[in-house]
């Protein structure tokens, strides 16, 4: 596992686009495997500053990203498909045809699960999978305990991650109690994996998912064992790292 220092967010935003840039430009027509949530906000929009520059052609380039809320369409603002298309997706030259999420308007959760796990399979695996890192130690939506051997399925939300999200609907009842995610065994077939993480709010999880045992329990952990992974985190993610 690779470490890289940003001395901040914008600094680690700019270091993971170059991450994922360089990905592009060695293979035009790579899968690369998407995260929502906050801390990819930046790498996103310094890919897109990018591509306006016409440094960065994402024409070729395949996407399928790590989870969706189960029951929201792509037109809810809180859907995952919305975020993309909107911090990426209709900023740069990505065919949409290309770009994959579950399906969260499939009611059939073991129809949904298969077909994204088939989407994945169609498109040869990920090259390169962008992850976040949750306070517990969550990556996509695969929560402390569950099995590490899971490909995609749908999960019930813990309440923990149902209170972080709650801030983006407006009361607690609106917030989706399932959602569909890759599991880790999806995850770590990807043949590289970029992990971003910023603010001293991660410090304590950083050390224990990078540092501590591997265990269901942080869930991150068991990227300790894959052999490709980078971590770009600034300062404050590190601080409790000596
Ligand atoms: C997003 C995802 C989540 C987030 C994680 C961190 O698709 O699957 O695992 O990556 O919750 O979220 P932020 O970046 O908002 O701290």
């Amino acid at each position: 596992m690779k470490i890289i220092k940003a001395r901040d967010y914008s600094d680690m935003s700019r270091k993971a686009a170059n991450i994922i840039s360089a990905q592009i430009i060695m293979k035009p027509n790579c899968v690369l495997g998407l995260a929502t949530g906050s801390t990819p906000i930046g790498t996103y929009a310094q890919l897109v500053e990018w591509y306006q520059k016409g440094d960065l052609d994402f024409s070729e380039v395949t996407t399928v990203n790590l989870d969706e809320y189960k029951g929201l369409d792509r037109e809810n603002e809180q859907s995952y498909y919305y975020f993309m298309n909107d911090k990426l997706f209709r900023r740069v030259n990505i065919s949409l045809e290309r770009t994959f999420l579950p399906d969260g308007m499939e009611p059939d959760s073991d129809k949904a699960c298969r077909d994204y796990n088939r989407v994945i399979a169609e498109a040869g695996g990920v090259d390169l999978q962008l992850l976040g890192l949750g306070h517990n130690g969550h990556i996509g939506f695969n929560e402390p305990g569950m099995a590490f051997e899971a490909e995609t399925h749908c999960v019930n939300l813990t309440e923990s991650t149902m209170k972080a999200n709650q801030r983006f609907f407006s009361s607690m009842e609106d917030v989706p109690r399932q959602a569909y995610t890759m599991g880790i065994k999806t995850i770590m077939q990807a043949k590289k994996i970029l992990v971003v993480v910023s603010g001293a709010d991660k410090a304590a999880i950083v050390k224990e998912a990078f540092f501590g045992p591997i265990t269901p329990q942080v869930q991150a952990s068991v990227l300790q064992l894959h052999n490709d992974v980078t971590v770009v985190a600034d300062e404050a993610a590190l601080s409790e790292i000596g």
